[in-house]
């Protein structure tokens, strides 16, 4: 298949790179940065040097089979004032609205990642039915749902929504994790109690490789492995897999003043899901089955 991919260089967007390299599908892939060193075979891709702000300079003419998005807005870590919500708002919207306006130029399905950002409370398992919870950093993504809902009614663009839950992997901004484990600690903010469902990036990757290949137009799909974990069972294990003895426990309190009150909402949410309709509709199978599995292959 032609691919065109915008976030191709990123976490999970350049694992789902490599593995399209390895199936041999013809990729594309927006960067700003087509120099940049990349964990797969450059000579593999091609690039197109350009930024999704600045879709008019894209200057694309080719025809693609689907058009996917895996960009993440620019995003540090660390405390999140109003203002900087407020801006990053505005940002986001223009990465999706002018994602979707490209996939409407190119005239191709577009694939495209949110988050799996759901509340639920108890027992309560959230599935695709269920609204996404625009709370905490989820509440950036209001516009997506707007977006959404528009681009649905009026059938403008074949759309398929991947939703993948909290990835976990070699690389990224989880590489911070790893490291501070290697270095003896574990940080829990707020205590850990929440559940927080995760998956290994590997198996997200995967998810998207059948999604690119099969198109499911119109389905929109939570990726989850198979076991719902809360905060602190999932930094125990990453913990004693490096063998960190330090744990750190920031309380609520403080972490809502160090945050601010998005980032301690999104820390301090529950969330348990089912990832049963990816399984049925795409044939989808976790390699690492829980995060006991995928913590292993961490290095
Ligand atoms: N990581 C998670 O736990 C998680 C959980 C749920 C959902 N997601 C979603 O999964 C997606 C990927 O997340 P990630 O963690 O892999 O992100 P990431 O590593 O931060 O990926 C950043 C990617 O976005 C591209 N990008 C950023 N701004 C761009 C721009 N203006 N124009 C063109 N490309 C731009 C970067 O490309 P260049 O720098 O090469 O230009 C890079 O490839 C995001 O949509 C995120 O919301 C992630």
């Amino acid at each position: 298949m032609k691919i065109l991919q915008i976030g191709g260089t990123g976490f999970l967007g350049s694992r789902i790179a490599r593995r399209l390299i390895e199936r041999n599908h013809d990729l594309t892939i927006i960067t700003r940065n087509p120099e940049n060193e990349m964990p797969f075979d450059k000579t593999k891709v091609k690039f197109i040097k350009g930024d999704i702000l600045r879709p008019e300079l894209l200057g694309i003419s080719e025809k693609y089979d689907v058009l996917v998005y895996t960009a993440m807005i620019p995003f540090k870590p660390g405390r999140i004032s109003n203002r900087k919500f407020k801006e990053l708002e505005i940002i986001t919207k223009q990465y999706f609205q002018n994602t979707i306006g490209l996939a409407k130029k190119l005239s191709c399905p577009l694939i495209l990642t949110s988050g799996a950002s759901y509340e639920t409370k108890g027992e309560a398992i959230a599935d695709e039915s269920w609204p996404i919870t625009r709370k905490g950093m989820a509440a950036l993504g209001k516009c997506y749902d707007e977006m959404i809902l528009g681009v649905k009614q009026e059938k403008e663009i074949p759309l398929i929504e991947m939703l993948p839950a909290q990835i976990y992997g070699s690389g990224g901004m989880f590489d911070k994790m790893i490291s501070m484990a290697k270095n003896g600690k574990i940080v829990l903010l707020g205590g850990g109690n929440n559940f927080l469902p995760r998956v290994h990036v590997d198996d997200c990757a995967d998810a998207f490789v059948l999604a690119i290949e099969k198109q499911p137009i119109g389905k929109r799909f939570i990726i989850c492995d198979d076991l719902n974990v809360t905060v602190k069972d999932f930094m125990l294990q990453l913990g004693s897999t490096f063998g960190a003895k330090r744990i750190i426990n920031i309380p609520k309190p403080l972490l809502r003043i160090a945050m601010g009150k998005h980032i301690y909402n999104t820390l301090t949410m529950n969330t348990k899901l089912t990832n049963s309709y990816i399984k049925r509709e795409l044939g989808w199978q976790p390699k690492y089955s829980t995060y006991k599995e995928g913590i292993k292959t961490l290095k």
